[in-house]
């Protein structure tokens, strides 16, 4: 694979400390503020469609944001038949693949506008979310070769990045010449029939690039079909290992699976840490996105001798936060992404709290899938038992000589996706990196978000099975791979 980019730039987004970019966007924005968009899955062979399914605004579960109509049995079938590669050379791909991200960054105003009213996304969230699409699109298409295709892949992908990963997963099976079907998560379909007819209207053929709505079941069902060639999935852990399953008992066994799923991600803070950098970076990390990133900071662990100074400071930039409308610049924190992660996680935070480890918490806002940020003091990372995907952080303390005792309890969580490191030693930067497994490592900032081409991002072990997306080698997953190359 080409490993050096040709030329290309990264999407200029949106400055929101720039007044006129602010009101662009408010005037862009305004007049989706109650629209109602209607999605139905996109399929070349016309078939009977399944139920339709309402969908309600995060912030304001009364507000309807739309309707979707879900893939029937049948459409799946005929979606199933109807894929095909496009038959258009390197040149054209490319030229389509850039006419797509003109065309995200001319309608940013409907963007945004459902990645607030539909997931929920503050603005910073919704700006970084349209970059990452149309950086994800160019690099992708900057790459289209002449290699040969694996044939149809399906595209699954989570609702938490509902434009950027599920842009990323499809422009780069496009990109490598195959056929798509894409299953985007059944919480957010406004958003994925809205990018999918941009990708149609800037010339991706309709039997090249499929959409397929529904939930779990219509994931299983793309994923258990000979016909499928290759799976490229986001999402959590628990459920790559059933399509992981279903791919071993009914697809090729050459059929590739990229997984990107879950982390239990730590950052360790030391005592010659910068205090206030550390805390920005701990509040970025831990709540931006309501912690509903995959990235997201869940464990820290202070040096005993710094641990009661951090944690005033942290509990005083946590009680500046302000949990509001996503659209309202001042909101740090918006909703959960639906009633039931709202409920699981406010359980959780009920037992730590009966059991007296939540050092502190925000209070509840009024409307809203909300669950306010929350610090639940926790020996060590052992005690997480799974991702709990929203704005809660853990806080251990450590001594000194306790370090390599808290890299190895990190590793043996069996995930790897992301880890921070605060500290002004650089020889321990490099005993701490060269130790730590986790895909993406960050030193002196925060640990969330990727930059396409200069920052790929992507997990090792339980976390994902690489290449990392927005990197060199991602593509290469989507092509055919030699006999020769595969026995090495
Ligand atoms: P999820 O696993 O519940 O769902 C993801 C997608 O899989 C959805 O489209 C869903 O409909 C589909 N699905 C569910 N069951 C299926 C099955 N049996 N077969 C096929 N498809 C099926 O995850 P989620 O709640 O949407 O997303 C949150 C999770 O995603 C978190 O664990 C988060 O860490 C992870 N995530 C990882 C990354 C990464 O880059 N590593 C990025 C974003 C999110
Ligand atoms: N790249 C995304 C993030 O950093 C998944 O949160």
């Amino acid at each position: 694979p080409e490993l050096f980019a040709p030329e290309r730039v990264n999407s200029k987004g949106f400055d929101l400390s720039h007044t006129p970019d602010l009101e662009r966007i408010e005037a862009a924005r305004a007049p989706f503020e109650t629209h109602e968009w209607q999605a139905s899955s996109l399929i070349a062979n016309a078939a009977q469609a399944g139920q339709t399914v309402a969908v309600s605004n995060p912030y304001d579960p009364n507000q309807t944001v739309g309707s979707a109509t879900l893939a029937s049995p049948q459409q799946i079938e005929a979606a199933l038949n109807g894929a095909s590669a496009w038959s258009e050379g390197p040149a054209e791909c490319r030229a389509i693949l850039h006419k797509a991200a003109d065309l995200y960054e001319e309608h940013y105003g409907e963007l945004f506008a459902l990645l607030a009213r539909e997931a929920g996304k503050t603005l910073l969230d919704c700006v970084g979310e349209l970059r990452e699409a149309v950086d994800f699109l160019r690099y992708y298409a900057e790459r289209t070769t002449n290699e040969t295709p694996i044939g149809t892949f399906t595209c699954i992908s989570p609702w938490n990045f509902p434009l950027a990963i599920f842009t990323g997963q499809i422009s780069a099976a496009l990109a490598a010449g195959n056929a798509v079907l894409a299953k985007p998560a059944e919480q957010t379909p406004l958003i994925a029939h809205f990018a999918v007819s941009l990708l149609h209207e800037a010339g991706v053929p309709r039997a090249a690039l499929q959409l397929i709505l529904g939930a779990g079941d219509v994931g299983a069902a793309l994923t258990s079909d000979p016909r499928i060639g290759g799976v490229a999935f986001t999402g959590s852990t628990e459920t790559a290992k059933l399509i992981r399953t279903n791919m071993a008992k009914h697809l090729s066994p050459d059929a590739p699976l990229l997984a990107e799923t879950g982390g239990l991600n730590a950052m360790i803070v030391d005592s010659t840490a910068l205090p206030e950098q550390a805390v920005t970076a701990i509040v970025e990390s831990a709540f931006q996105s309501a912690g509903q990133r995959c990235s997201a900071l869940r464990c820290l662990y202070v040096q005993e001798d710094v641990a009661d100074t951090m944690q005033e400071m942290l509990i005083g930039a946590m009680k500046e936060l302000c949990l509001s409308a996503p659209w309202d610049l001042r909101t740090d924190v918006g909703p959960l992404i639906e009633a039931e992660a709202q409920i699981q996680i406010s359980d959780y935070v009920a037992t730590a709290r009966a059991q007296g480890r939540v050092l502190y918490e925000l209070d509840q806002p009024e409307k809203g899938h909300f669950v306010p940020p929350a610090l639940i003091d926790v020996n060590g990372i052992a005690d997480l038992e799974r991702e709990v995907f929203g704005p809660i952080l853990h806080i251990a303390r450590f001594k000194a000589s306790e370090l390599d005792q808290v890299i190895n309890d990190i590793n043996d969580t069996g995930y790897g996706l992301t880890f921070g490191l605060q500290t002004r030693i650089d020889d321990r930067v490099q005993h701490v990196s060269e130790r730590i497994k986790a895909g993406n490592i960050y030193v002196n900032r925060n640990q969330i978000g990727a930059i396409v081409g200069s920052q790929p991002f992507g997990g090792a072990g339980l976390s994902g099975t690489g290449p990392k997306a927005g990197g060199p080698l991602y593509l290469s997953r989507f092509r055919k791979v030699d006999a020769l190359q595969s026995d090495g």
